[in-house]
């Protein structure tokens, strides 16, 4: 075999290499030529005959053409990888030349904002901040709160109520108020209050308010069915209308960030308080200035309730009041109809963002 015939091996790996259109392919072919039973191997297999001066030629020449060889099958391997990656990136290929998607910073909701004020402003107070259910029972609601089935003060509230009926027969109602949080909160700590009394502790007071969302059978501009109120409860041995006023002038003049602000003590009925009182407030100034606007409902908490939350009203006496956050609102941001609080129309909710 001559030096000829080596170069016409190489020269046809290099052309089978070339025809194989996948590496699986590609190795197939290496096994012709370089394998254990490849053209290649076989020549150095018949060396053996030789002598060892042929030996020293003839193997040098077959190992330049297996070197040979080897390099074209590696060029290969390396273009079939590469044609391979160059498919993967088209077909994953990047535009970073589209524009992004643009997400806008979300915002809080107006009435969540002043929910979280009211609440900061009371914690400052020492108030607790407490929650309780939306569906509630016709005890919590109304005769817990000296408002009795028939008295004619039910009518006061266009109540929703409950297809489910509690343990009194009466249905449940979805709450027109938050006032049953009056009881439901001394109810869940009344515990607290025996074994501070027991230990000899001076007798602890309730100070808490509870926001939240109420309903009622109303929709009009300035009302709607799901509303919010926030209720406040201030009861101790000695807690007096006089600190009622003190407590919510101070809240009025922090929530509206005004000293310039008078409160109007209206007498009014509510069954759960006696002495009773609409809070009106009057801006000195802005364009709601001289007008008076109604904020809340208050009183000094009837005896009849101080029972109903299993205290003793000889030895506590406090004041309640409730108000609503939307009407806050309202009037901080200078909102005219209540129905926008509800539309989620993101022009409007933007302005608070
Ligand atoms: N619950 C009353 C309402 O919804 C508001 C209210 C008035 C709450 C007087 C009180 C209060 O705690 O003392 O109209």
């Amino acid at each position: 075999m001559t030096t000829n015939d080596l170069d016409s091996i190489v020269e046809s790996a290099r052309q089978a290499f070339a025809g194989a259109p996948t590496p699986a392919e590609l190795e197939n072919a290496k096994a012709l030529f370089i394998g254990k039973a490849g053209r290649i191997t076989e020549l150095m297999k018949g060396m053996a005959v030789l002598s060892v001066e042929e030996k020293k030629t003839r193997g040098a020449a077959i190992n330049t053409a297996k070197q040979a060889i080897e390099a074209a099958l590696n060029d290969r391997r390396q273009a079939l990888a590469d044609a391979e990656l160059d498919i993967q990136l088209k077909a994953e290929a990047l535009d970073v030349s589209l524009p992004g998607r643009l997400r806008e910073p979300g915002g809080l909701h107006p009435v969540s904002l002043t929910m979280e004020r009211i609440e900061l402003i009371f914690a400052s107070m020492g108030f607790d901040v407490a929650d309780g259910p939306e569906i509630e029972s016709d005890w919590h609601s109304f005769t817990s709160l000296n408002n009795p089935p028939n008295h004619p003060a039910r009518s006061m509230q266009d109540t929703f109520y409950v297809d489910i009926k509690g343990d009194d027969g009466i249905p449940y109602n979805l709450r027109p108020h938050t006032s049953p949080m009056q009881v439901r909160y001394a109810h869940a700590h009344i515990k607290k209050f025996a074994d501070a009394v027991k230990r000899g502790e001076p007798m602890p007071e309730i100070r808490v308010i509870a926001p939240g969302r109420t309903y009622r059978v109303d929709s009009d501009a300035t009302h709607s069915p799901m509303f919010h109120q926030c209720e406040g409860l201030w009861l101790g041995e000695n807690v007096s209308f006089k600190d009622l006023k003190v407590v919510f002038t101070d809240f009025c003049r922090t929530f509206f960030e005004s000293d310039d602000l008078a409160l109007r003590f209206r007498p009014s009925f509510f069954p759960f308080t006696e002495p009773s009182a609409e809070i009106d407030i009057q801006f000195q100034s802005g364009p709601l200035s001289g007008k008076w606007l109604e904020v809340a409902g208050s009183g000094q908490v009837h005896p009849a309730v101080v029972r109903n939350m299993g205290l003793d009203p000889e030895k506590y006496i406090g004041f309640a009041f409730g108000m609503g956050p939307d009407r806050l609102t309202m009037l901080r941001y200078g909102v005219n109809d209540l129905r926008l609080y509800f539309d989620g129309d993101v022009r409007f909710l933007r302005q608070f963002r």
